[in-house]
C-alpha cells in the first residue's frame, strides 16, 4: 500500500511489475475500491485501468465511444508511422471499417470448419512431441509450444513446408520488445522481422495472384471483397503479419502457461490423465486463469463516466482482462484454478466487435497439444525455475525447463 493513498503501489505500466506474476492481490483491492483506476506513466499521458468484468465488456461493446482506431490498442503512443501501421490490422479499425474488413474473413475461421483441421493440427502435435522423444530434457516454450501455431498458420495459409522455418523465425524475431533480453538481441530485429515477414506475404501474394485458387485462406483474402475492392499487396502483407503474430505469442503463452499451472496442481493433472475428456474445461480454465495477454486499449471519443469516473474525450482506456478474469462478483472463489469450472465466461479473448477471430483455432491447438503431450510422455517434471517475459502485455513465460519422460 502506497502511505498516502491507502491504494497498492502496483505501477500496471511498468513492465518490471509483472517479472514475478501478475499482481492479483492489488487488482483484488483495487477492483473493491477503486475499479476505473488512474495509472500515471512517465513521459506521456496514463491511462484509466477497467478492472471488473462488466466494465470490460462495456468499453468493448461501445466503439462508438471507446475507439480502437484512434491511438491504437497499446499503452504506449504510437508515432504517426507506427499508428498508421497499427491501423492496417482488424485489431485497430473502428466500425465500419472493421466489419468490411472481418467479414470476409469471418465464415472462415468458424467452429466447423476449424474443426476440420483437426487430423492436421494432431500430426503437427505428433511431429512436435516425436522430435523431442529423445531428449528428454527441453526449454519448453521455445523447442516444443513455438513449434505449433507457425506451423498451423502455415498450414491454414497454404504456404509451402519449406518455408515455415523461415516463418517460424520471424515470428519469434517478432515477439516482445519490452524484454531486454529478447530485445537486445538487435534493437532493430523485431520490426525488421515484421518488414521480412511483410516483404514475404507481398512477395507471396504476387506470385499466388498468377495461379489458379487453391483451398487456402491466402486465395480467401486476395479474393475478398473488401468494401467493393479486393485486398491490395501491402494490406494483404500487414494482415499476414497480425495472423502470423496475433495467433503465435499468445498460443504459445496458452501451452506454456497451462503445463506450468498443470504442474503447479497436480492433482487436477491426474485428473485430466485420467480422463481426456476433461482437456477442453482445462485448456478454458487455463485460458482464464494464465490469459496469455493482460490488456487492449482502446481511446475515450467523447467525454463519458464509467464505473462513476470521469473520463475525458482523448484519455487512453485499458480493459484489464488479467483483472476481469478474477472479479469475484462473476467467478466464484476466483484466485482457485479449477479445471471443472462452469460456466466460465472469461475475457482472454476479448468480447465484442474485435472477439478474437482465432478464438476456435486456439482452442482447438490447446485440446489436440494437451491430448498428445500426455498421451505421449507419462511423466513430465520442471526441473528448474520458470522465466516469465518482461512485459506490461504479454503474461508470458520465456524458459520453461522442462524433463519429458516416455
Ligand atoms: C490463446 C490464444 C489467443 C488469445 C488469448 C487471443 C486473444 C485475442 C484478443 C484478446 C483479441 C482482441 C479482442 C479485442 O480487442 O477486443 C484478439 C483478436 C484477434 N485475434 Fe486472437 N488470440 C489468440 C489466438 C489467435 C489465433 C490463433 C489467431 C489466428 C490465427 C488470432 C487472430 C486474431 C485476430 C485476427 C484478431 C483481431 C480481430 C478483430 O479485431 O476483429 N488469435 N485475440
Amino acid at each position: 500500500m502506497s502511505a498516502t493513498t491507502d491504494q497498492p503501489a502496483v505501477d500496471l505500466a511498468d513492465p518490471s511489475a509483472f517479472v514475478d506474476g501478475p499482481p492479483h492481490e492489488a487488482l483484488a483491492v483495487l477492483r473493491r475500491t477503486d475499479p476505473v483506476h488512474w495509472q500515471p506513466m512517465v513521459g506521456e499521458p496514463g491511462f484509466w485501468a477497467v478492472l471488473r468484468h462488466a466494465d470490460v465488456v462495456y468499453v468493448a461493446r461501445h466503439p462508438e465511444i471507446f475507439s480502437a482506431s484512434e491511438g491504437g490498442v497499446v499503452l504506449e503512443d504510437l508515432d504517426e508511422a507506427g499508428l498508421d501501421g497499427m491501423r492496417r490490422m482488424l485489431l485497430a479499425m473502428d466500425p465500419p471499417k472493421h466489419g468490411v474488413h472481418r467479414e470476409p474473413l469471418s465464415p472462415h475461421f468458424r467452429a466447423r470448419v476449424i474443426g476440420g483441421l483437426e487430423d492436421r493440427i494432431r500430426e503437427i502435435c505428433q511431429s512436435i512431441m516425436a522430435d523431442v522423444r529423445e531428449r528428454g530434457e527441453v526449454e519448453f516454450v521455445h523447442e516444443v509450444t513455438a513449434n505449433l501455431p507457425s506451423r498451423v498458420i502455415g498450414e491454414l495459409m497454404g504456404l509451402p513446408e519449406e518455408d515455415w522455418g523461415r516463418i517460424h523465425e520471424m515470428a519469434e524475431r517478432n515477439t516482445s520488445g519490452q524484454d531486454p533480453e529478447i530485445a537486445a538481441i538487435d534493437p532493430d530485429q523485431a520490426m525488421n522481422a515484421t518488414v521480412d515477414m511483410a516483404m514475404y506475404a507481398i512477395e507471396l501474394a504476387g506470385k499466388r495472384r498468377q495461379e489458379p485458387p487453391r483451398e487456402d485462406l491466402t486465395t480467401v483474402i486476395l479474393d475478398a471483397d473488401f468494401g467493393g475492392k479486393p485486398m491490395d499487396d501491402i494490406d494483404f502483407g500487414s494482415f499476414f503479419v497480425q495472423l502470423v503474430t496475433a495467433g503465435n505469442d499468445t498460443t504459445k503463452t496458452m501451452l506454456a502457461s497451462g503445463l506450468l499451472t498443470l504442474l503447479e496442481h497436480p492433482d487436477q493433472l491426474a485428473e485430466l490423465r485420467a480422463d481426456p475428456s476433461l482437456i477442453p474445461g482445462a485448456v478454458e480454465e487455463i485460458l482464464r486463469y494464465s490469459n496469455p495477454l493482460h490488456y487492449f486499449r482502446r481511446t475515450a471519443l467523447a467525454d463519458t463516466t464509467l464505473a462513476e469516473t470521469d473520463i475525458a474525450a482523448g484519455d487512453k482506456v485499458a480493459m484489464y482482462y488479467t483483472s476481469a478474469n478474477r472479479d469475484e462478483d462473476v467467478f466464484e472463489d476466483p484466485q482457485r484454478f479449477d479445471i471443472h469450472r462452469h460456466p466460465n465466461p472469461h475475457l482472454s479473448f476479448g468480447i465484442g466487435g474485435h472477439f478474437c477471430l482465432g478464438v476456435h483455432l486456439a482452442r482447438l491447438e490447446g485440446k489436440v497439444f494437451f491430448e498428445e503431450l500426455l498421451a505421449t510422455f507419462p511423466t513430465i517434471e520442471l526441473t528448474g525455475a520458470p522465466v516469465r517475459t518482461r512485459s506490461n502485455l504479454n503474461n508470458a513465460i520465456k524458459r520453461l525447463p522442462i524433463r519429458l519422460g516416455s
